[in-house]
């Protein structure tokens, strides 16, 4: 007994040191939501500079979202003329967004500091902005306006044809300019009500023979992940992606928690750990910073300082399938450039430690 327990010890250790042998994390990731709030350029830049100073690889830049779409688009120009504004509850005008010279600057200038840049445009929820730009996108009428509130809004994408010409021509700009391997895609927080109550779903869902609505999300995930694998670029998606089924090839960054890169890696799919519990740098870091929203839990540093992306329920080779980790920093309650620095130092530096042990 004894000696079948120091047997079952002695495995354990081992396989825990195979899976952290490997010392830096192959994707090692920082995030920024330049939707809620925007950031400037020159803003811009001292991120992926404080990035690179802590082993960080890859920025992950979400652009769009339902209060804001913040990249030029020249074949849909009214998505910076009129999704990148929004009038506050106090009557002002905010907003701006990124030209494409501009980008083509930031990434060049992350490239000088070995960061890659993943963009992400939000499909086929969190897309209230390119509605109020396109309503042609949208499977409802009335009037469309970017909102200057926070939460998950019903108004998403419709699959109609005109919706996907629309998409390709956003996703052929976004690979001129970034030539990241990997684009995010986004797939979160998908309320499916205007699609219940659309003819075009319902005759879409008939036409493909789509069971279920988080099928018709699959059906466009799937067409624009195509589409992008013919540019040669893989698409991350979050978690709730895995709901309508994935493909072989996408890479799940799981935020929930870690059941939805957990199911992933079992499948044999690659994934990035973001457990918000751990990695949101947009909830507050000690008790002294005040919760600005109920759904945030507290993100110590000492609990950065141990993530660890890999899980102890996933044997040796499913732990393969984690290529990394990565935080996030949501922005509905970081309006400047201070609170930014606030909410992202020093727990940045622990999670460049945390992911590549030097
Ligand atoms: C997310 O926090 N909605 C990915």
């Amino acid at each position: 007994m004894k000696r079948l327990f120091i047997y079952v010890l002695l495995l354990r250790t081992l396989q825990a040191w195979s899976q952290d042998a490997n010392p830096c994390f192959e994707y090692r990731g920082m995030h920024l939501d330049v939707a809620r709030h925007f950031f400037d350029k020159e803003v811009i830049l001292r991120y992926i500079d404080t990035m690179s100073q802590h082993h960080i690889n890859y920025f992950h830049w979400h652009l769009t979202d339902d209060q804001g779409w913040r990249i030029e688009i020249k074949q849909y120009p009214l998505l910076t003329e009129t999704g990148a504004w929004r009038t506050e509850k106090n009557g002002t005008r905010y907003g701006g967004f990124y030209t494409q010279q501009e980008v083509k600057e930031i990434v060049q200038y992350a490239a000088q500091k070995n960061i890659t840049i993943v963009p992400e445009i939000d499909l086929p929820g969190h897309s209230s902005a390119a509605i109020a730009s396109y309503p042609f996108l949208s499977c409802t009428k009335g009037e469309k306006t970017v909102p200057n509130s926070w939460g998950i809004f019903r108004d998403i994408l419709c699959p109609r044809d005109s919706t996907f010409t629309f998409l390709y021509a956003v996703m052929d700009e976004v690979c001129a300019l970034f030539p990241s391997p990997y684009i995010h895609i986004g797939g979160d927080e998908v309320p499916k009500s205007a699609w219940k109550q659309s003819k075009d779903v319902s005759a879409l869902m008939q036409k493909e023979k789509l069971n279920s609505y988080e099928s018709v999300q699959h059906y466009i995930m799937s067409r624009i992940e195509s589409y992008l694998q013919t540019k040669g670029r893989r698409c991350i998606m979050w978690g709730e992606a895995l709901r309508g089924g994935v493909s072989d090839s996408t890479i799940i960054m799981s935020w929930r928690g870690r059941g939805a890169g957990i199911q992933a890696a079992r499948k044999g799919l690659q994934v990035i750990m973001a457990p918000r519990f751990t990695c949101y740098f947009d909830y507050p870091a000690t008790i002294q910073d005040k919760k600005p929203a109920w759904w945030m839990t507290y993100t110590p540093i000492k609990k950065v300082e141990r993530f660890n992306p890999r899980c102890r329920v996933l044997n040796a080779q499913q732990n393969q399938n984690i290529l990394g980790g990565e935080a996030t920093l949501w922005t509905e309650y970081v309006n400047t450039e201070q609170q930014l620095w606030h909410q992202l130092l020093p727990r940045l530096e622990a999670l460049g430690k945390a992911l590549c042990k030097q």
